[in-house]
């Protein structure tokens, strides 16, 4: 057993080796890094960082090591003509990851070490250099389904992280709070909403079928099928961010805001038109737009390290906390800002927690996300799910099944007049 571990750790590691392009010289094995690393206190911004300057050195996680001599060459005051050469070049911008990715990886320490990593990391390892997936399917030329004409003027798209397998999950979303359409009025209170459901592939030998013609003819009947040729595992996941970026920079041009979430939500779609309606009045909203992102943002975590969690990062991958982020159960972010993280995400190497990976693009666009209590992405707290009018208070809740998510669109239509204008729950619980 323990032969074998090394004999695929040694293979991989050829195979990594023979992979690595090679590109400018731009760091010397050996040298000694500094980096700056800090943290923010809970709910408070203006904490010092506990380690002003840190010493780096060979003995570091994996992804720290791999991520460092990249930031070092994209930081605009060690590097100032890089900063801006690297965002108008786009085969220029990969060779850094790839550059890094090659000396970390064949340097002798590396290879001794990479074995000891969990086999679901390893198997991450082995992949997170390849972007390069093919599409399998993709809406027909408009982002997304919906009328093909309202390309112009959409306010939301909803992309929506899905599996092959979970065509009830898709089903119950197309008719509850994922329908494409007018949301909220059809005038200036209101906006045109399309879906598009991002899928990877199920390996047609472990399933021991092939499915893809069912993906195929639900992409031609419902035209919101984006899916591309990688496995669709946990890990996986952050390939879907890169990639959807990358698609919607290429054919959403004038698409305002995402919505992008899990299929296991219930989303309250027309208070999410409103809200982002209400953001576009404010006064400096052009100038906030670029940055902007709203959800369940949790600040300041430290990666899991208990080995049986699915989030589980050991040591000898990460270390560090992760960025502010917004819980992946649902996340709104404007256009702009969707196109300039897909910039951003060619300069920093994939990370197996999706969430933690866009927060770690947005700190490097010196962006944060702003924490929304109406986002429950750990559900309702206490009773108040039972308040007659709890649904309509809120943007998103975490999580719920087909069958729920249909039954809770027909709840919320039923409630209409009684709760009218009720408000987005604040957090603040009454009579403190
Ligand atoms: C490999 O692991 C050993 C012991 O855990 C550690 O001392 C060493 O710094 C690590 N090397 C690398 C390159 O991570
Ligand atoms: C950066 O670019 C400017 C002008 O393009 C040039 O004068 C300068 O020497 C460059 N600096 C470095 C460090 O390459
Ligand atoms: C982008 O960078 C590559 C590699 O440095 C270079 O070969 C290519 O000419 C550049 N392309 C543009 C449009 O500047
Ligand atoms: C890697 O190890 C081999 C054999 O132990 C040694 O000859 C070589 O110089 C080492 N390379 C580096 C970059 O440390
Ligand atoms: C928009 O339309 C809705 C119904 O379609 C209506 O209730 C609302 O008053 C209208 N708002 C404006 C600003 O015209
Ligand atoms: C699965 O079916 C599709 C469509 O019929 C076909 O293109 C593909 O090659 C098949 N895949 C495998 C692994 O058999
Ligand atoms: C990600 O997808 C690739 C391509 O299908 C696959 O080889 C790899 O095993 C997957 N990675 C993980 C961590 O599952």
């Amino acid at each position: 057993m323990v032969l074998l571990i090394i004999y695929v750790g040694v293979v991989v590691c050829m195979e990594m080796n023979s992979r690595g392009t090679p590109g400018g010289e731009y760091v010397t094995p050996g040298t000694i890094y500094f980096e700056a690393s800090g943290y923010y206190r809970r709910k408070s911004l203006s904490s010092l960082p506990k380690t002003w300057w840190k010493l780096h050195t060979d003995g570091d996680p994996l992804w720290n090591r791999l991520q460092l001599p990249v930031d070092r060459y994209f930081s605009p005051i060690l590097s100032p003509n890089n900063t801006k050469k690297g965002f108008k070049n786009d085969t220029f911008l990969e060779s850094p990851l790839t550059q890094s990715f090659s000396d970390v990886v064949n340097s002798n320490g590396t290879s001794r070490n990479f074995t000891e990593l969990p086999e679901q990391i390893k198997e991450f390892v082995r992949h997170m250099h390849r972007r390069d997936y093919r599409t399998v399917h993709q809406p027909s030329g408009v982002c997304g389904a919906g009328a093909q004409d309202q390309k112009e003027n959409t306010l939301l798209l909803l992309a929506i992280k899905t599996t092959e397998l979970n065509f009830k999950n898709r089903q119950a979303i197309r008719q509850a709070w994922g329908q494409v359409g007018w949301v909220a009025g059809q005038n200036s209170s209101g906006g045109y909403v399309r879906r598009v459901f991002l899928i990877g592939k199920e390996d047609p030998i472990e399933l021991g079928v092939n499915i893809s013609e069912l993906l195929e003819l639900e992409n031609k009947h419902y035209g919101d099928i984006l899916q591309w040729n990688f496995k669709d595992t946990f890990f996986n996941l952050t390939l879907k961010d890169v990639l959807f970026w990358s698609w919607f920079s290429r054919y959403c041009h004038r698409t305002q805001f995402v919505f992008k979430g899990d299929d296991d939500v219930f989303v309250n779609t027309a208070n999410i038109v409103t809200y982002l309606q209400d953001q576009l009045k404010r006064p400096n909203a052009r100038k906030t737009l670029k940055d902007f992102m709203v959800g369940d943002v949790i600040a300041a975590a430290l990666p899991d390290r208990s080995i049986k969690s699915k989030y589980f990062i050991p040591e000898s991958f990460y270390k560090g906390n992760y960025p502010a982020y917004a819980g992946g159960g649902g996340v709104v972010y404007s256009g702009l800002l969707a196109k300039r993280l897909h910039r951003m995400s060619k300069r920093v190497h994939l990370f197996p927690i999706d969430d933690v990976y866009v927060g770690m693009c947005m700190i490097r666009l010196n962006a944060y996300p702003i924490h929304h209590p109406a986002f429950l992405t750990f559900d309702f707290p206490g009773k108040e799910e039972e308040e007659l009018c709890a649904y309509h208070k809120i943007l998103l809740v975490h999580k719920r099944s087909p069958a729920q998510i249909v039954r809770l669109t027909a709840d919320i239509k039923k409630t209409q007049a009684q709760c009218r204008d009720v408000p987005l729950r604040d957090g603040v619980k009454k009579g403190k």
